[in-house]
């Protein structure tokens, strides 16, 4: 679903991934993980688009994803969570859900009922639908950010450390719901740096160090690897 082959990045003159290959078949639940700083935002920009491989290519489900342009992905089925949940903080709740359902234009149900599925996938926001973004707690805002990408019901979520700043009841939480979408199909890309945690409901992981991809292998592998726990912990 979502292929990077043999791909390079740079920011100016500074090169930042280099031969990163990194697959995510259909149904999959793949971690990525690694320190700050490793490139795993710019692998995310670099999926969708924003940022331009330099060398090698990068297609989700099949489409080449420099010829697509990152506005097609949602159509394509693509559900993002950008880095720091990225809300429209004077727009309501249900503003916020309604632009991540008509940025998919093949919708079949209607907002009104995906947006009563999303209210019960995520009970929290529930009472909140009419308050403005930016006035959510963190953990409300990072619940708004999953249920925008999930309400087009996309084939392939993929979500840039959605755990960051909550607490650890609701990074429990975050980290159940995600396990649910993915039990229900959907294959998922989670970048983490609660390695341990998203290991445990992972199929498949990647650790990136310095641009690079360090280490990969079946999750349950990656959590009991030294190596692997020498590179992230
Ligand atoms: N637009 C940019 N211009 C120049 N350098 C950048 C740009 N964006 C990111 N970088 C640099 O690229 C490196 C990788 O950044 P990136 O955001 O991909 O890391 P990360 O793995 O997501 O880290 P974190 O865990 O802190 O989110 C960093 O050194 C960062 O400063
Ligand atoms: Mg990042």
């Amino acid at each position: 679903m979502l292929e990077l082959a043999d791909v390079d990045t740079a920011y100016g003159a500074a090169p930042m991934l280099r031969n990163v290959t990194l697959n995510v078949r259909a149904g999959e639940l793949v971690c990525l993980l690694g320190p700050n700083g490793a490139g795993k935002t710019t692998t995310f920009m670099t999926a969708c688009g924003v940022v331009r491989a330099q060398r090698g290519k990068v297609r989700v489900m099949g489409n080449d994803v420099a010829a697509l342009g990152t506005e097609k992905l949602a159509a394509l089925g693509v559900g993002l969570v950008p880095e720091g949940r990225r809300l429209f903080p004077g727009l309501t709740v249900i503003e916020n859900l309604r632009l991540g359902y008509d940025a998919v234009s093949n919708r079949g149900p209607k907002f009104d009922l995906q947006l009563d599925k999303m209210s019960n996938l995520f009970p929290r926001i529930r009472e909140r639908l009419r308050q403005t973004a930016g006035t959510l707690s963190g953990g409300e805002q990072a619940m708004v950010a999953l249920a925008r990408a999930l309400i087009g019901e996309p084939k392939l979520v993929i979500m840039d450390e959605p755990s960051l700043g909550l607490s650890p009841k609701l990074i429990g939480e975050y980290f159940e719901i995600t396990q649910e979408i993915h039990r229900r199909g959907t294959t998922v890309l989670l970048i983490e740096q609660n390695a341990e945690m998203g290991l445990r409901i992972a199929d498949r992981g990647y650790i990136l160090v310095k641009g690079r991809v360090a280490q990969e292998g079946p999750a349950r592998e990656l959590l009991s690897s030294k190596t692997a726990k020498s590179l992230y912990l």
